[in-house]
């Protein structure tokens, strides 16, 4: 009873107060706890802004040095875990495994579940933030049909994660430091980014008092999806399509998107907040032009995507709705680069939200004005009617 509000998509309804993340999406501002995004981008790293976004202050060296040392000794897998993998197609989508494993965490640690025991959570905050890094690497692993590699924790988190992506047991491998650095700096972009789908879905779960392993692997099911994770998989498709169906013939293809042919959408563009123009999206595109060059690849997906961009950016379609290049748009051009296959797009873009869900879901927890998650609806079913007996129907 009382008014309800009709609000599909939540455009318009604030669901909690938060102090994690600030977005203005007229100006194009992004900043985390304060710090504009593309400062955090140039100067910090992956773990420091993961310590930023969930304790609320840069670390000092102490502090990050004890916070690195804490993940960093709880890498291993369980072997039980492990055997999880067996049990998954060769061919499964790196995404669901990796969310039935984070899953699965809630059946290993069972002691220390409990969402307000402060000593619990702050357990289940390191074992997932070390232990997501190792799935997302066996899930790769298991489809490319390669032996596991168990971590090796004198690596950093990004370089171990590249070695036990990349690596093989009988060899060394050798880490690039600017690969290295180009991830870190790509997780960074994604670590948060207030009430987006996928964090909504991780604060609706949790507002029930579900436990952190389910609330996340809730989350990274919503990031799954092609308007949200997904598109930075579903961009390099279309990409691919446009090159090897559409010979390369970019106006056509914006033809049907204007044209909605199918519900056909530019991958990669538009956003529900950002209304001028996505600053990740800007670093990202940077990084694009770098980490090529560097890697020495010449990948013409990428000529295909600058064509893309320029062609809409100078059409009325895209300019009147505000439609621009968000963060998915050129992050699959790298990735490739770097190595990854399609499928482990997504999964990267979930190892870099990663601490932005635990934020949220921390802050939700100690938040006294929490109540579970229960949105109205407009009923528009059928008045009372009687039952009909099977031959009467
Ligand atoms: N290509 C073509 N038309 C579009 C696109 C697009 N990418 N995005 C929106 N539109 C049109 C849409 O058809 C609608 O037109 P009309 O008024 O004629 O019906 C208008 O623009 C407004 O779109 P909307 O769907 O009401 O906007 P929304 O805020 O509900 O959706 C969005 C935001 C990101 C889901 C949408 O822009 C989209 O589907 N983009 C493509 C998928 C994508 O790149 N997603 C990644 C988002 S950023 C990172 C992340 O969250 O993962």
């Amino acid at each position: 009873t009382g008014l309800v509000t009709f609000d599909p998509g939540f455009n318009s309804t604030a669901a909690c107060a938060s102090e994690i993340t600030y977005i203005d999406g007229d100006a194009g501002i992004l900043r985390y706890r304060g710090y504009p995004i593309d400062q955090l981008a140039e100067k910090s790293s992956f773990l420091e802004v993961s310590y930023l976004l969930i304790y609320g202050e840069l670390p000092t060296q102490a502090q990050l040095d004890s916070f690195t040392n804490r993940i960093s000794r709880h890498t291993l897998l369980h072997e039980d875990l492990k055997r999880f993998f067996d049990g998954f197609p060769r061919d499964a989508h790196p995404m669901p495994v990796l969310s039935s494993a984070v899953s699965a965490l809630s059946t290993f640690y069972q002691d220390s579940l409990d969402p307000f025991d402060e000593d619990a959570v702050e357990l289940s905050t390191v074992r997932l933030l070390a232990k997501v890094f190792t799935i997302a690497a066996y899930a790769y692993k298991k489809s490319v049909g390669q032996p596991f590699l168990y971590p090796d924790n004198s690596l950093g988190l990004v370089e171990n994660f590249l070695r036990m992506t990349f690596g093989f047991p009988a060899e060394p491998y050798d880490i690039d430091p600017d690969f290295a650095r180009a991830l870190d700096t790509l997780l960074i972009l994604h670590a948060d980014h207030e009430q987006n789908c996928s964090t909504s879905t991780v604060r609706l779960v949790g507002s029930s008092q579900a436990n952190l392993f389910a609330s996340i692997s809730a989350g990274i099911n919503a990031l799954f999806g092609p308007l949200h994770g997904g598109a930075n998989q579903a961009v390099l498709e279309m990409l691919q399509r446009i090159r090897d169906v559409e010979e390369g013939n970019v106006d056509a293809f914006v033809e049907r998107v204007k044209n909605k042919e199918k519900g056909a959408r530019l991958m990669g563009f538009g956003h529900r907040v950002y209304k001028n123009y996505d600053p990740r999206a800007r670093i990202v595109k940077q990084s694009a032009d770098e980490v090529l060059k560097k890697l020495g690849v010449s990948d013409p997906l990428l000529d295909i995507a600058k064509a893309l961009e320029e062609k809409a950016l100078a059409d009325d379609y895209f300019v009147e709705r505000k439609l621009y290049p968000n963060v998915d748009f050129y992050t699959g051009v790298i990735y490739r680069a770097m190595g990854f296959p399609t499928k482990m797009f997504t999964v990267l873009f979930a190892l870099g939200r990663l601490p932005g869900w635990i934020a949220h879901w921390r802050e939700m927890m100690n938040d006294p004005q929490n109540k579970i998650g229960r949105p109205r609806q407009l009923y528009t079913g059928p008045a009372e009617r009687d039952y009909l007996s099977m031959e009467k129907r």
